[in-house]
């Protein structure tokens, strides 16, 4: 059996910030498949990042689709300035998420792709339900927040669990795997089921530049056999 089909998507939080639409279009010309663009408010997360305004920065440096994580309380309030800014696809926190069918629904109504993310503490049963309204799972495999950490590597049975209730239930759900995403960590991920891998350190941070660093995720993935 052949490798499965996967995709690239480079997390800005590990890019150059002073150097952004430089490093960008070297994430495009690498052959990235998606920018990753993280949000954090320093109340969901402690951590604070960036917003709107540098998004419809990026949006005119690139063609790629641009996914944005929401690492916030109130994701519903920032929606229709990320819509307009150029955002692709919307991506919001389980745990900070009171009506999360509504919420789903809210960001395809404004013509987005809508996500849904999970902590690692946060079991498959919190999502099940929404599922039908949801065009991506973003599985935490960090505590989000920071890049540069350390895969968690029981985050592997909540790929597969998930991977196997998408199948089940015929739902053509993008499954992603965000943080601590590298070489040795790709082809686990893949196996149990992952296919948009969400990279930032092993991508901007390679020693050998974003190039290097987009193969070898890249070719991390595809080794990865059933
Ligand atoms: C973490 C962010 C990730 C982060 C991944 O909270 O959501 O997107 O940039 O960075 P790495 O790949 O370095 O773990
Ligand atoms: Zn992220």
């Amino acid at each position: 059996m052949s490798a499965p089909n996967v995709r690239i998507s480079a997390s800005l939080l590990s890019a150059d910030f002073a150097d952004l639409g430089a490093e960008v279009r070297a994430a495009e010309e690498a052959g990235c498949d998606e920018i990753h663009f993280d949000v954090m408010d320093g109340r969901f997360v402690p951590n604070l990042t960036i917003g709107a305004p540098v998004l419809a920065a990026v949006r005119r440096r690139t063609r790629l689709p641009i996914s944005v994580h929401m690492m916030v309380v109130d994701a519903a309030a920032l929606l229709e300035d990320f819509a307009a800014a150029g955002a692709s696809s919307y991506t919001v926190h389980v745990e900070a998420c009171t009506h999360l069918h509504a919420a789903l629904e809210a960001i395809r109504r404004c013509g987005l792709r809508a996500g849904v993310a999970l902590n690692p503490a946060t079991p498959p049963s919190a999502i099940e339900e929404a599922l039908p309204y949801a065009d991506r799972v973003l599985v935490m495999t960090v505590n989000p927040g920071f890049g540069g950490q350390q895969f968690i590597p029981g985050t592997l049975r909540k790929i597969e669990r998930l991977r196997r209730m998408l199948d089940d239930a015929r739902l053509d759900v993008e499954l992603a795997v965000d943080g601590g995403i590298n070489v040795d960590t790709a082809p686990g991920v893949v196996r149990a089921g992952a296919r948009t891998l969400i990279a930032g350190s092993a991508i901007f941070g390679h020693p050998g530049g974003i190039a290097a660093g987009v193969r070898a995720v890249r070719e991390a993935a595809a080794s990865a056999t059933p």
